[in-house]
């Protein structure tokens, strides 16, 4: 793998498409364990989050529904701090155990209006399944279920991962140089 130049700025390799794969692997055999006796609706959030939920949903053996919520809260390479709803919930959630799908969590204010809007709809358990989790980046006081890997406070692209709407295409994560 080589470097990549996205827009401006160039990238270098940081997790491979293989190394991705075997820790969805892993992470879905963990869900596959643990909600065996539920029925629950995955929720993506888009746009990072489709590479992940198409991955991760292969692997699942379980019964489960996939539904996707848009929401966005980054311009260029910083987060806004401000959440935006460009498409909402489009099923019921009361009783149910959700799981949310996200690329990254960053800041977390995502994950936290995501919450709200679960809470307000009187979601049952509440799960939360990331592929990547900044904990030094963190703003809020949220239990993170399944975690792919914890990666450093830098920019990332690809695997769904963009930079102003380009490398999402990309099959690996790289790292902003
Ligand atoms: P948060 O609301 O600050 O947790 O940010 C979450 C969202 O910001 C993620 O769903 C991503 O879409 C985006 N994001 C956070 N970090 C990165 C990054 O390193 N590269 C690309 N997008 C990112
Ligand atoms: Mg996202």
């Amino acid at each position: 793998m080589d470097v990549v130049r996205v827009n401006d700025f160039d990238f270098r390799p940081f997790i491979s498409h293989a190394m991705i794969q075997q820790r969805i692997k892993e992470i879905a055999a963990q869900i596959n364990h643990d909600l065996a006796k539920e029925k629950p609706l995955f929720i993506g959030i888009l746009n990072g989050s489709f590479m992940f939920a198409a991955d991760l949903m292969r692997e699942l053996s379980i019964k489960s529904e996939i539904t996707f919520v848009k929401l966005s809260s980054y311009d260029g390479t910083q987060s806004t701090g401000e959440v935006i709803t460009r498409i909402g919930l489009d099923k019921p959630v009361k009783g149910r155990t959700v799981v949310v799908v996200e690329d990254i969590i960053d800041t977390g204010k995502t994950i936290h209006e995501m919450l709200k809007v679960l809470k307000a709809g009187k979601a049952g358990r509440i799960i939360i399944a990331t592929l990547l989790l900044k904990p030094d980046a963190l703003q809020y006081d949220i239990k993170v279920d399944y975690v792919g890997f914890k990666v450093p406070n830098d920019f990332l692209v690809g695997y769904g991962l963009d930079y102003d709407g380009l490398g999402r295409n990309l099959r690996d994560i790289y790292v902003k140089i």
